[in-house]
């Protein structure tokens, strides 16, 4: 299906193209002047020094030919040569109504799709989540969610950090807690008890304290490196208390994720590549890209176009160990074994933009991609509080995300209980899906590379730009529809009709953008652009509202009009609110 302004632009095109001159010139865009005009066009300005001619004179050629336009009800010059143009009511009518007859309300399927791989999460196993880990869940879910929406093969792969220090860290504190554990003993060669010697709350206890630990006292952290080194050698014991610590934590994840509406395909990790890195190094060596600089490994990765320094990319330290490179690289490298896909995605902390940067360039030079792959660094910004500074707790400490989601369900419960009898259960259900909008939508309408202050009295407000006030505008027109149903009449059976007022008018306009704003966000992995949009619709639709009596409408025809175009709002706006990650209740 054409795009709103690419069908607009035709016939002006036309016309332009029909005076001899350019037919780009004659492509319309939104008036930046809406109390004069809904569209406008540029192209005589544009024109006037090719065809040393000047503006005016263009303008009045072209407006000389709308006299019997399809498109437009009013086409007018304004010196030099500004064309203002107002669109037909019955053209914007004909677009929704082929919007709602089409698939996805036309936007565009690919048609070949592409396979694409999203790297996002990345929480480390045995840590707390905190609000740092929030940002890539929230950003990865929806750019997944956008993908696929436009017909991609998408897979998601939180790729846990489970292989490092942290591990011999909470091994060793164990150790010191409960050295009769049969783990610690060498001879033992019997089966390890399928019950972990831990619970999620124990080990969430363990890690800080370990880490602690480790930054007072070195003998403690020579013996965590140790166990680090000895869990990577494959020592049994500590192997099973691996698998203990794996199991109980990403139980625990992923009822976390779940609550946030964050789905994984792929619970794949660092771990999960190790006993490719050899046969990497092995490729990397024999190939001539990786060699020995003071003892350890290191591939090239600078470009003469550099502007700043972009040092070697270790593969393998002196004595031998790998490192957060190694493993992402062993695990490009599997990706591209298993699925070849045509876009890979990391969705990180903008700080680890040189990181990526070297390993892209490493995974380039040494082949481990070819050139039909794209790989692209999303990074995002941090999140602070109204201090300006990274989000805390009220005693100043680390926000575990937990703790984060908590207190905003419980303002939202506050909230909708507050003047209203609701049942207990429904209040509940309701004040969490709410508070999710809350979340996601404060981080999403943010374009992700920036830091954004995380107000949770402003993003819980039913007013202004946030979530709430999405799912509010999105409850009133389920109700109005509710109504209409309940007086006995049929919503699938309205049609559409002319607009007849211009909020009305407004709001169908803004309506037809869907297709373009979707395409685009995907094209540049933007999220924030869908935010923009509802934004937008929602406050067209609420001026509509404002204006209009819609329930005790008369005229049956008009009123069945008015009923169609919300159906078509609430469906844009839901499918909207889905692709960026949360939903909206019947009733709030
Ligand atoms: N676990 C890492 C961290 O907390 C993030 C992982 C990002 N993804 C990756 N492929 N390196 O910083």
């Amino acid at each position: 299906m054409k795009k709103i302004l690419d069908l607009l632009s035709e016939e002006m095109q036309n016309w332009f193209e029909q005076a001899g001159y350019d037919r780009d010139l004659g492509r319309i865009s939104i008036s930046n002047r809406p109390d004069l005009c809904e569209f406008q066009c540029n192209g005589a300005m544009a024109g006037a020094k090719k065809y040393k001619k000047a503006p005016l004179l263009i303008a009045n050629e072209i407006m000389a030919m709308s006299t019997q336009s399809q498109t437009y009800s009013k086409v007018e010059v304004v010196p030099p040569g500004f064309l203002n143009i107002n669109v037909k009511e019955s053209v914007i009518r004909d677009y929704l109504c082929e919007m709602g007859q089409a698939s996805r309300f036309g936007v565009e399927e690919a048609t070949k799709p592409l396979k694409i791989m999203i790297d996002y999460g990345g929480p480390n196993v045995a840590k707390p989540l905190h609000v740092g880990h929030l940002r890539s869940a929230i950003i990865g879910e929806s750019v997944k969610r956008i993908a696929r929406y436009m017909g991609h093969d998408v897979v998601g792969d939180i790729h846990l950090g489970d292989w490092g220090l942290q591990m011999g860290l909470i091994i060793t504190e164990l150790c010191e807690r409960n050295p009769e554990l049969v783990y610690f003993d060498d001879t033992y060669s019997g089966e390890y008890p399928n019950e972990a010697p831990f619970t999620i709350s124990e080990l969430e206890e363990i890690y800080p304290a370990a880490s602690k630990r480790s930054k007072e006292d070195e003998e403690y952290k020579q013996k965590a490196m140790e166990a680090t080194f000895k869990l990577q050698n494959g020592v049994r014991g500590y192997r099973a208390l691996w698998n203990h610590i794996m199991h109980v934590s990403v139980t625990d994840l992923k009822k976390n994720y779940q609550n946030l509406s964050v789905e994984f395909d792929l619970w794949k990790g660092e771990s999960d590549v190790q006993d490719r890195i050899p046969g990497m190094v092995y490729y990397m060596k024999e190939g001539g890209y990786a060699y020995e600089s003071a003892g350890a490994l290191v591939v090239d990765v600078k470009e003469e176009t550099d502007t700043k320094e972009v040092p070697p990319c270790m593969i393998l330290k002196s004595d031998g160990a790998s490192l957060y490179n190694t493993t992402d690289l062993a695990t490009i490298q599997e990706r591209m074994e298993e699925r070849n896909p045509d876009h890979i995605i990391y969705v990180v902390d903008k700080r680890q933009d040189l990181y990526f940067e070297q390993v892209f360039r490493c995974a380039r030079k040494t082949k481990l991609v070819g050139d039909h792959t794209r790989l692209t660094f999303l990074g995002f910004g941090t999140m602070n509080g109204k201090d300006g500074k990274p989000f805390k707790t009220r005693e100043g400490g680390v926000m575990r995300l937990e703790d984060l989601i908590r207190d905003i369900n419980e303002e939202m419960y506050r909230k909708i209980t507050e003047n209203r009898v609701v049942s207990e259960d429904e209040a509940r259900m309701t004040a969490q899906m709410v508070a999710l909008s809350a979340i996601k939508y404060g981080d999403l309408s943010n374009q992700a590379s920036k830091d954004y202050v995380f107000d949770v009295e402003r993003f819980t407000s039913f007013e202004g730009d946030t979530g709430p006030y999405i799912l509010y505008t999105i409850v009133r027109i389920k109700s109005i529809l509710a109504k209409y149903r309940e007086m006995g009449k049929d919503v699938e059976a309205a049609r559409l009709q002319d607009p007849g007022s211009s909020s009305e008018k407004d709001l169908m306009m803004a309506i037809s953008n869907f297709n373009t704003v979707m395409e685009n966000a995907f094209e540049e992995i933007a999220p924030h652009k869908i935010c923009a949009y509802i934004f937008d619709l929602s406050n067209a639709f609420n001026r509509f509202y404002h204006e209009t009596k819609i329930l005790t409408e008369e005229d049956s025809v008009k009123q069945a009009g008015w009923i169609a175009l919300l159906e078509l709002a609430r469906n844009i706006l839901e499918t909207s609110i889905d692709v960026l990650g949360f939903k909206a209740p019947e009733r709030m």
